[in-house]
């Protein structure tokens, strides 16, 4: 059972990848292209294995995926490599269509080519626009109201894996989550930013009001809802997936200075993000009773974990904070992970 993990080298697709090795018999073939977001050594002890290969690979490069579609015979496609930061779409949004839309676009394609069975298109609640306060969370039938580039470029690659299914019959999922934390994501979202900050004793830049509303998951939690669209989710289907913990930013940035005994003064209100979506929610009641998935992770002790993680692995932050894990690739990819 070979499947295919895009993103692999990513925050949720490395956890990913560590959760089918721990939790399934499949083999994984890594596709990543290594952009800022991508870091090996977030999957340094996965690659030990011999049922996990690596390929440096752009999704939108059509001879290299189609070369990998040829070679081995998937039973599936986990798709999660993307342009994902919505700060970075609104400074330049063309990365996110080059990978978003076109290299979705290149995976579609070589899914009805090459009849492979399963495709998880991994999407997000931001898909769906922005809630004011009391409105009813998102279900699946919401209107696609997205209102960053980054979230326009996902909505047009769900709309496109959808297409895929009515004109071709490829067997697609859509999994839409909301705010994901947990170890080996990149600083520059929310979460590891403030938690590294709060150690350094930096500013916690926190934007506009605080008052924003996000819905967050553990990583973990995640992965397990992929794992149960992988194999119970109905083709042309779209499965919300969220932790039901909604909270305002500063809440969950006092949460990290009490954690992390950094003091309050660090918190710095700065110009508010433009398009800023107000409030996710998600109605996750489809996937509890269609996918028999439910988040099990509670904020508190997730948190806790989250940053006693970032504690702990200093030479992961380390590297990331000063960029030599970009080295990584270099020095070690040709030297044997596997001995
Ligand atoms: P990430 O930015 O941490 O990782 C993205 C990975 O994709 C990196 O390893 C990067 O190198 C790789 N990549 C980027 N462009 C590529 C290309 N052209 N070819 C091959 N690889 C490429 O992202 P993440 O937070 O792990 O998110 C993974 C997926 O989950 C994305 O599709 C995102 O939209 C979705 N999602 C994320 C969240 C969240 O809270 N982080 C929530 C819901 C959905
Ligand atoms: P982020 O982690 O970028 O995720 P998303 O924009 O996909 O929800 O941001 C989460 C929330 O935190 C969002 O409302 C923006 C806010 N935020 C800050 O207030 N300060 C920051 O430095 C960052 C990165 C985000």
């Amino acid at each position: 059972m070979k499947v295919m993990v895009t993103g692999g080298a990513g925050f949720i697709g490395s956890n990913l990848v560590r959760y089918l090795l721990n939790n399934t018999a499949m083999d994984i073939v890594i596709v990543d292209s290594l952009t800022y977001a991508g870091n090996l050594e977030s999957i340094s002890d996965c690659l030990k294995s011999d049922r996990v290969s690596f390929n440096h690979v752009d999704i939108s490069d059509k001879i290299a995926v189609d070369f990998l579609f040829t070679s081995t015979n998937f039973v599936g496609v986990f798709h999660l490599a993307a342009e994902s930061h919505v700060d970075r779409s609104i400074v330049d949004s063309s990365p996110f269509y080059n990978t978003n839309v076109i290299g979705t676009l290149n995976l579609l394609d070589n899914v009805v080519k090459h009849n492979t069975p399963r495709f998880v298109h991994v999407s997000t609640d931001e898909v769906y626009g922005s809630l004011t306060t009391g409105e009813a969370p998102f279900t699946e039938t919401n209107l696609l109201l997205p209102s960053s580039p980054y979230a326009a470029s996902k909505a047009a690659s769900d709309l496109l894996v959808r297409s895929y299914v009515v004109t071709h019959g490829a067997d697609c999922v859509i999994t839409r989550c909301s705010n994901n934390y947990g170890p080996y994501q990149f600083p520059e979202k929310l979460i590891p930013l403030m938690i590294l900050n709060a150690f350094e004793g930096r500013e916690l830049p926190v934007y506009g009001d605080g008052q924003q509303v996000r819905d967050w998951i553990h990583v973990e939690d995640h992965c397990a809802g992929l794992l149960a669209a992988f194999s119970l989710g109905k083709a042309g289907e779209v499965y919300n997936l969220g932790g039901i913990t909604e909270l305002q930013n500063m809440e969950v940035v006092r949460s990290i200075v009490t954690l992390t005994g950094a003091s309050d003064e660090l918190i710095t209100r700065v110009t508010d993000r433009k398009g800023h979506d107000r409030r996710y929610a998600m109605d996750i009641s489809k996937a509890t009773t269609q996918l028999n998935w439910r988040p099990i992770v509670g904020f508190a002790v997730g948190l806790k974990n989250t940053v006693d993680w970032y504690s702990a692995n200093k030479e992961w932050t380390n590297h990331v904070r000063t960029g030599e894990y970009k080295l990584f690739y270099e020095k070690n990819y040709n030297a044997k992970f596997k001995e």
